[in-house]
């Protein structure tokens, strides 16, 4: 078997490497093979943000958890680790400020907090960033002992600091050599039209997007994949599309963007999407990958279903492209079986314009508020015509085998007043329509009645004249305010 050359770009030269297997991660590459140490190795499955590297230049630069990244995904591709920022003898903003700052103890961390800082700080050109900004960006990143407060004062003190003389750039001479994007053994096909006919005739290869999944079955399960088709390279699947009734969004799109885009219309999923794990598996991660999966406790299934969305699922079929739609609620069979065909593929996702007289209520209950998983995520949403329940969907996750529509409980609400006695018929019916298991997350008791306390959220968000938002409890500031 003769695997395809990886030629990444790391510290401002090209390394080409052969006999890379395809479940070969990136993190194990940087430091067995490149013998990159700075980059450390603390879970293996994208949880402390250890490993946290940038992938890219320029705009398309972000973090990523190198641990359960494929390290052929990083091809032709500049990788970045800490010791890089430092190279020409001066700390970098990101760097210093951590030092000045006393924002490191034992040290384990500090690489991956340094680059997660540095993604922050290219983002925002060197300016001042707020304390909201600074959390969002070390959400993927666990520290044990410093505590978050100087590394947080540290990242907002990044812009104080001259930009760094020497900005790291692309070597102009060399640029990585063309290899078969087509190559079964790790497939980096770049349009539809290489994709579909290559899925067609492959069947069995493992279809890569971010890794946030697949990588942990190769770290924690210890899968080799023979065949890989990455579809992160596809450009048709990295476009969201704004429509007059709706958006479809590329299945290879980041979860990130992919949320930022249904936010712009829908500022209630600003919120909920930071509830989505940390910021590097959200860069890292697609909205196609999540949906395909089909985990019962994923997030963005709960919102789609309830936002109407539709999968575009495509098939190279006697030499043309064929297409369906099918509703997100009908795309799931049962535990991770879904109605997609050995040669299909999920290209798009398509979701309806809000209503004007939408109401979106979105929730995730989790042991952690940051970069954990849900124990049960409701979504609701609503046409209300002075508390009249002119339409409704409810999509919800963590309580069957896979995400489902409450089709029950929005038969009780639907054409009925939001008032306080239809509620508790809608709660009494919601904790009854499915029957969720006991995990180590939660008990299925506890689940069935989050389901009720959830809708009962919803109806007090809709009378009150304040919002109960999680969000909005900025405890961090309360603490700050009784400090001396
Ligand atoms: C630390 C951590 C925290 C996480 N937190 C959350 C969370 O809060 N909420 C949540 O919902 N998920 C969470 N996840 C899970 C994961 O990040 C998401 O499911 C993510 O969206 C998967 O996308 P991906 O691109 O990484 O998929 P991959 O891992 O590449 O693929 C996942 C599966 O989907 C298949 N697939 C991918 N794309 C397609 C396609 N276009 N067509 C057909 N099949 C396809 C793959 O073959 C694979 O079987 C977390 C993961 C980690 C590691
Ligand atoms: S090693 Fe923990 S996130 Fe990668
Ligand atoms: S400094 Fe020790 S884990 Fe963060």
């Amino acid at each position: 078997m003769t695997l395809p050359k990886l030629e990444l770009l790391h510290r401002n030269r090209w390394h080409t490497l052969s006999n890379v297997p395809p479940a070969r991660t990136l993190l194990d590459l940087l430091r067995e093979d490149l013998r990159a140490t700075d980059t450390k190795e603390g879970c293996a499955s994208g949880d402390c943000g250890a490993c946290t590297v940038v992938l890219g230049t320029g705009e398309h630069a972000h973090s990523v958890n190198s641990c359960i990244r494929m390290a052929h995904s990083a091809h032709g591709l500049q990788v970045t680790t800490a010791s890089d920022l430092s190279a020409n003898g001066q700390l970098h903003p990101a760097q210093q400020a951590m030092v000045d700052h006393h924002a490191s103890q034992c040290g384990f961390c500090t690489p991956g907090f340094v680059m997660s800082l540095y993604d922050l700080y290219n983002r925002a050109q060197g300016h001042a960033v707020s304390r909201e900004e600074a959390m969002e960006a070390i959400s993927g990143n666990l520290c044990r002992c410093t505590g978050y407060r100087p590394i947080l004062d540290a990242a907002m003190a990044m812009h104080l600091y001259p930009p760094p003389s020497k900005p790291l750039a692309l070597p102009t001479t060399t640029t990585a050599s063309q290899r078969d994007p087509l190559d079964p053994h790790y497939a980096l096909p770049t349009s539809l039209q290489q994709l579909l006919p290559l899925r067609a005739r492959f069947a069995n290869a493992h279809i890569m997007a971010g890794g946030t999944d697949a990588g942990l079955w190769v770290t924690q399960q210890h899968r080799q994949f023979d065949q890989v088709i990455d579809i992160t390279r596809v450009s048709e699947l990295q476009r969201i599309e704004q429509y007059p009734h709706h958006v479809a969004i590329g299945a290879a799109v980041s979860i990130h963007d992919a949320f930022a885009a249904l936010a712009e219309r829908r500022p209630a999923v600003h919120d909920f999407a930071h509830r989505f794990a940390g910021r590097p598996v959200r860069q890292s991660g697609t909205l196609g990958g999540n949906v395909a999966n089909g985990s019962p406790i994923g997030d963005s299934m709960p919102l789609l279903i309830a936002l109407g969305a539709q999968v575009v699922l495509m098939a190279w079929r006697k030499g043309r492209v064929v297409h369906r739609h099918v509703a997100l609620e009908d795309y799931y069979l049962n535990y991770r079986k879904t109605v997609l065909a050995p040669d299909e593929l999920l290209c798009w996702i398509v979701v309806p314009h809000p209503q004007p007289d939408e109401q979106l209520h979105c929730f995730k209950v989790s042991k952690r508020v940051e970069d954990d998983i849900s124990s049960v995520c409701l979504v609701l949403n609503m046409q209300l015509q002075h508390h009249h329940v002119r339409e409704l969907r409810i999509g919800v996750g963590g309580v069957a085998a896979t995400p489902v529509r409450a089709v029950q409980t929005e038969a009780v609400l639907r054409g009925q007043d939001f008032s306080q006695a239809n509620l508790t018929l809608a709660q009494t019916c919601l904790m009854q329509e499915f029957q969720p298991i006991s995990d180590m997350r939660a008990s299925a008791a506890y689940r069935r009645k989050l389901l009720g306390n959830l809708l009962q959220r919803a109806w007090l968000a809709h009378h009150s004249t304040g919002v109960l938002r999680l969000e909005d409890l900025a405890v961090d500031s309360l603490e700050r305010k009784e400090l001396p």
